[in-house]
């Protein structure tokens, strides 16, 4: 396709994305319009691989022009989807690519409704300066260049490999922020304090560089995550004096964990069956996949993760195993609704849950956007209500 020709339709395809994203509700701004019309994705997706829909198994197909088609690639690049370019912390071969299933997302572009939407969040106004943790293709970056200039932007990118293909996309569209490689944990002291920080890779806690970053008054938005699942997008306001707080703005984001924060491979050993205590309980382990008890389970058991195996008698059990203190709980299903939990080590993971469910159910069981968190030097709590009320501390 003549360089002419592709430029049109990659504009056409902008407006079209911008129209849809506005529609969506996630584009309120003509500002980030703007940026959505003019910031070229498709050069930040030279290569990439798209999340095959099909039923079955998560598995990802390469795309590139070269690969399906000048037309197929720049729609695809211009669709509300995340296009991963990365899996397991290694470059891709783009030698010969062949489609990837059962590995692990580790960099990717994210899906511009999700991107714009957090940008919007992020109430950016004129000549603010921000720092962005998660550099990842550079095209959120680049958004926000549009938006405040380069001057005012700061990202940083914990992968070498995606670092050097980010800094090369953006100087290709005319785009020179301060780009760091580095562990985004420490955020970047340089230019500090930033209006705003935003982080497109989740935490298990905000880390303290980013709130000491913050200019008072500046606002911090992120992903908090877990082990076993997201906890939802934040937003939180910064004092000056090393606090900061808001609430749960959203409960969706799935971003990716931060590279250092992964879980352990291990996920624990599995208690002999004389272990612990066993008792019967109302809840099953559908508590655990629900999306607002599960929000809470994710709390409570800050280092655990659940799997469910049969045993020698063909019976279910779901092990709930803590990685840290070795604590654990075993639900067995007794049939008609019946549960039985046993439990052992030094937390009574289910008594801790249960008691946080009837806290939740006395609150009239808000969805978590009824949260919200508090930093302090020593401390971070997610409080349920207001910072007054129940709260569980994020792990350090
Ligand atoms: C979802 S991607 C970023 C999406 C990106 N903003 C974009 O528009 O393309 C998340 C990125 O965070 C990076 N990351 C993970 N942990 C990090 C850390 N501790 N510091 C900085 N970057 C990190 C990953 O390598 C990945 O590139």
């Amino acid at each position: 396709m003549p360089p002419d020709d592709l430029n049109t339709r990659a504009a056409n395809l902008r407006q079209q994305l911008a129209r849809q994203l506005a529609a969506g509700g996630s584009l309120r701004s003509t500002e980030w319009r703007a940026a959505v019309e003019d910031v070229p994705r498709h050069e930040f997706l030279r290569a990439f691989y798209a999340e095959n829909l099909d039923p079955g198994a998560t598995a990802w197909t390469p795309i590139s022009a070269e690969l399906v088609g000048v037309g197929e690639w720049l729609s695809i690049a211009y669709s509300d989807q995340t296009l991963v370019t990365q899996f397991d912390g290694r470059p891709l071969d783009w030698s010969g690519p062949k489609p990837v299933s059962n590995a692990n997302p580790t960099s990717s572009s994210t899906l511009p409704s999700l991107v714009v939407s957090m940008l919007e969040d992020l109430d950016v106004h004129d000549d603010m300066t921000v720092l962005e943790l998660g550099t990842g293709t550079g095209y959120s970056t680049a958004l926000l260049c549009h938006r405040l200039g380069d001057k005012n932007v700061t990202s940083v990118e914990t992968d070498r490999d995606v670092a050097d293909r980010a800094r090369i996309a953006l100087a290709s569209c005319g785009y020179y922020p301060r780009l760091l490689t580095n562990d985004g944990q420490h955020g970047h002291a340089g230019p500090a304090p930033y209006d705003r920080t935003i982080a497109t890779y989740g935490v298990r806690s905000v880390p303290s560089a980013w709130v000491e970053q913050t200019r008072p008054g500046g606002l911090i938005v992120t992903t908090l995550r877990g082990w076993m699942r997201s906890l939802g997008l934040v937003r939180l306001t910064v004092d000056g004096e090393g606090r900061a707080e808001g609430p749960f703005i959203a409960a969706e984001p799935h971003f990716m964990i931060a590279r250092q924060q992964a879980a352990p491979t291990s996920m624990g050993m599995i208690p002999a069956p004389e272990e612990g205590k066993t008792r019967e309980t109302r809840f099953g382990r559908e508590l655990l996949s629900m999306p607002d008890s599960g929000f809470l389970a994710q709390i409570i058991m800050p280092n655990a993760r659940h799997f469910t195996m049969q045993d020698d008698s063909g019976t279910d059990r779901t092990y709930i195993l803590d990685a840290e203190n070795e604590s654990f709980a075993v639900l067995t299903d007794q049939g008609d609704g019946a549960w039985t939990v046993r439990q052992g080590g030094p937390c009574a993971l289910w008594d801790d849950l249960e008691e946080a469910i009837s806290l939740w159910h006395a609150a009239d069981s808000p969805a978590p956007t009824g949260f919200g968190v508090t930093v302090t030097p020593g401390d971070q709590r997610v409080w349920l209500g207001s910072p007054d009320g129940p709260s569980w501390a994020l792990p350090k």
